[in-house]
C-alpha cells in the first residue's frame, strides 16, 4: 500500500474516492461541509431526505457528486460526535477501508484523519490510521488453495490533514505507523504459522533473514552453547521434543557505543502441549501461539530497524517446543538454572518461566538499562484481564509508568498487577530453592514472582500477553500485540515524541 499526506481541499482531490465522515444524527464533519458547499448542498440534501443517519459502521457510496473532482464520495457513519473517541476513530477507519477495498476504488483520499479525537493530536491519528489499514487488509492465506481475491484492491491512500499541520511531523508519524505496521505483519505471520512449520529452527532462520534485510546483528546459540552456559532450566523444557532448541540474540546498535541497551526477551515456545502435564485437547491448537512473545520481539526489532531508532536494543528469544515423550521432564524433577538457583518442576506445563529465567540471567551480561520480557505466560491472565489489557509487572515504578503510558499512546494497553513479596510464599518447595508453580490462586502474579527472582540485578518489567496476543473463535488469529506498545516505549525512551 502506498500512502501520502496532503493538506488541501477535499473537493479538489482527483481520486477514485474521497471518504467523508458523518456524525449522528445527520451532521457532516468539517471536510464534509466543504464538499457540501462545493456541491451546492448535495450532501445535506441527501442527509435531510434520510439516506444516512450517521450511525457507526454504516456507509453510503455516492457517484458524480457535483462540484468535486473525484469519481466517488464515500460517507462513513461516525456515531455521536460527543462519543467520538479513540475506539470510534479506529472503527470509522476500519469501516472506510473495508468498504473501499470492496468498492473497486484503486486509490482513495481519507478526510477522517482530520477529525478531532480528544487528547490526541494529528500524529496519533496518522499512526493509528496506518495501523488500522494494515489490520483491516491483513490476510493469512498462504495455506489456502483458493484465496479470496479482491477484484480491484485498494492500493493508494492519501491522508488529508488540517492546513495548519506541520507536514514534516506528519511524515514522521507516517513513517512510524508504517514501521510499526510492518513489524506487526511480520509478527502476525509468525504467530499464525502452525507448529510444524514455525519451529525454534524456523524462528532462528527468520531472525537471520531479518538481520540480512535490516541493519541488525544476530547470533544463535545452539543446545551445546546453552549447556556450556548452564541453562539447565531452559534445557529441561526441550527434552521431550525432537526439535532442537535455539537461543536467538538480536542487536540493534543504533545508539552511542557504550550506551546501555534495552533488552527485550520474548517467550518462544513454538508449541506448548504442556509436556507430561499434558493439556486438555480442546483448543490445544492455539498453543502454536505460545511464541507470540518472541514474535513481538522480532516485530519490534523490525520496526525500530526500519526507523533507524537512535538507541541500543537487544532482543533475546529462548525458543523451544514443549512435548511429552520418554525423555521429557517429569513432575517432581529438580533442575539447576543458569543463576544457580534450583527449581522443582511440579508442573511441566509451567514451562514459560523455566525458559525465561535463564534468558533473564543471560541478559545480565549486557548491563542493560532495563529488561522487559514478553510472554503468553498464564491462562489466569486471560481470566483476570480478558482480551483487552496485557498484564504488567515491574520491579521499578518509573519503568512500569513508561510502559503503561506507551500502551495508552499506542492503543495497546497494559494494566499493572502487584508484585508484592507476600505472594512469593506460594513458590516454596520442600526440596529445591523454589517450585515452578504457586497454586491456583493469583496464578499470573506467582508466575511473575518466579521471574522476579531472576531479575534482581537490573530494572525489569514483565508483560503477560496470554489474553492479548491472539484472538480465538471465528476471527482466530495473531494480533501482533504488544508490538505497538513496545515500539512506542522505545521511541519515548529515545526522546521521540509520539503525541
Ligand atoms: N502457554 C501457557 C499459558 C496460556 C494458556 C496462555 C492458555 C494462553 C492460554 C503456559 O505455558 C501455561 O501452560 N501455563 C499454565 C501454568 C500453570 C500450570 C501454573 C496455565 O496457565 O495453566
Ligand atoms: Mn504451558
Ligand atoms: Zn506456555
Amino acid at each position: 500500500m502506498e500512502f501520502s499526506i496532503k493538506s488541501g481541499s477535499p473537493e479538489k482531490q482527483r481520486s477514485a474516492c474521497v471518504v467523508v465522515g458523518v456524525f449522528e444524527p445527520r451532521k457532516l464533519s468539517v471536510p464534509g461541509e466543504i464538499i457540501n458547499k462545493a456541491s451546492n448542498n448535495h450532501l445535506s440534501d441527501l442527509l435531510r431526505r434520510g439516506d444516512m443517519e450517521g450511525k457507526s459502521g454504516t456507509t453510503l457510496l455516492l457517484h458524480n457528486v457535483p462540484g468535486t473532482l473525484c469519481d466517488r464520495v464515500l460517507l462513513v457513519g461516525l456515531g455521536k460526535e460527543k462519543d467520538f473517541h479513540e475506539k470510534e476513530f479506529r472503527e470509522s477507519v476500519t469501516t472506510a477501508v473495508r468498504t473501499l477495498n470492496e468498492t473497486g476504488a484503486y486509490d482513495a483520499t481519507l478526510t477522517l484523519t482530520e477529525l478531532p479525537v480528544k487528547k490526541r493530536g494529528m500524529s496519533w491519528r496518522i499512526r493509528q490510521t496506518i495501523l488500522v489499514v494494515f489490520e483491516t487488509l491483513y490476510r493469512f492465506d498462504r495455506f489456502k488453495s483458493k484465496k479470496d481475491e479482491v477484484r480491484r484492491p485498494l492500493r493508494k491512500l492519501t491522508l488529508i490533514v488540517e492546513s495548519r499541520t506541520n507536514l514534516a511531523d506528519a511524515e514522521e508519524a507516517l513513517a512510524q505507523g508504517q514501521a510499526i505496521a510492518s513489524g506487526m505483519d511480520f509478527a502476525k505471520d509468525l504467530g499464525n504459522l502452525p507448529g510444524n512449520i514455525c519451529t525454534p529452527t524456523y524462528l532462528a532462520e527468520q531472525a537471520l533473514a531479518l538481520s540480512r534485510d535490516h541493519k541488525l546483528k544476530v547470533e544463535i546459540l545452539e543446545r551445546a552453547d546453552m549447556e556450556k552456559l548452564g541453562m539447565g532450566s531452559l534445557l529441561s523444557v526441550t527434552k521431550g521434543s525432537h526439535q532442537p532448541p535455539k537461543f536467538i540474540i538480536l542487536r540493534h546498535d543504533g545508539g552511542k557505543s557504550g550506551e546501555k541497551p534495552v533488552v527485550l526477551i520474548g517467550k518462544g515456545v513454538t508449541f506448548d502441549s504442556g509436556g507430561i502435564s499434558l493439556k486438555p485437547g480442546a483448543e490445544m491448537d492455539e498453543m502454536k501461539y505460545d511464541m507470540c512473545g518472541a514474535a513481538s520481539v522480532l516485530g519490534t526489532m523490525k520496526a525500530i530497524a526500519q526507523l533507524a531508532l537512535p538507541a541500543n536494543v537487544i532482543g533475546l528469544i529462548p525458543s523451544v517446543e514443549n512435548m511429552p515423550d520418554g525423555n521429557a521432564s517429569r513432575p517432581g524433577d529438580i533442575v539447576t538454572s543458569m543463576s544457580g538457583q534450583t527449581i522443582e518442576i511440579l508442573n511441566t506445563d509451567a514451562e514459560g518461566r523455566l525458559i525465561l529465567c535463564d534468558a533473564l540471567t543471560y541478559a545480565e551480561r549486557f548491563s542493560p538499562s532495563c529488561v522487559v520480557d514478553i510472554a503468553t505466560l498464564t491462562g489466569a491472565c486471560v481470566i483476570a484481564l480478558g482480551n483487552v489489557a496485557s498484564g504488567l509487572f515491574a520491579n521499578n515504578d518509573t519503568l512500569a509508568r513508561e510502559l503503561l503510558h506507551a500502551g495508552q499512546d499506542a492503543y495497546d494497553r497494559a494494566w499493572q498487577l502487584p508484585l508484592w513479596d507476600d505472594y512469593q510464599e506460594q513458590l516454596k518447595s520442600p526440596f529445591a530453592d523454589m517450585a515452578n508453580i504457586g497454586g491456583r490462586a493469583a496464578g499470573t502474579i506467582t508466575a511473575a514472582c518466579f521471574l522476579s527472582r531472576y531479575a534482581k540485578k537490573y530494572d525489569w518489567a514483565h508483560l503477560d500477553i496470554a489474553g492479548t496476543a491472539w484472538k480465538s473463535g471465528e476471527k482466530k488469529g495473531s494480533t501482533a500485540r504488544p508490538v505497538p506498545l513496545l515500539t512506542h516505549f522505545l521511541l519515548a525512551r529515545t526522546g521521540i515524541q509520539t503525541n
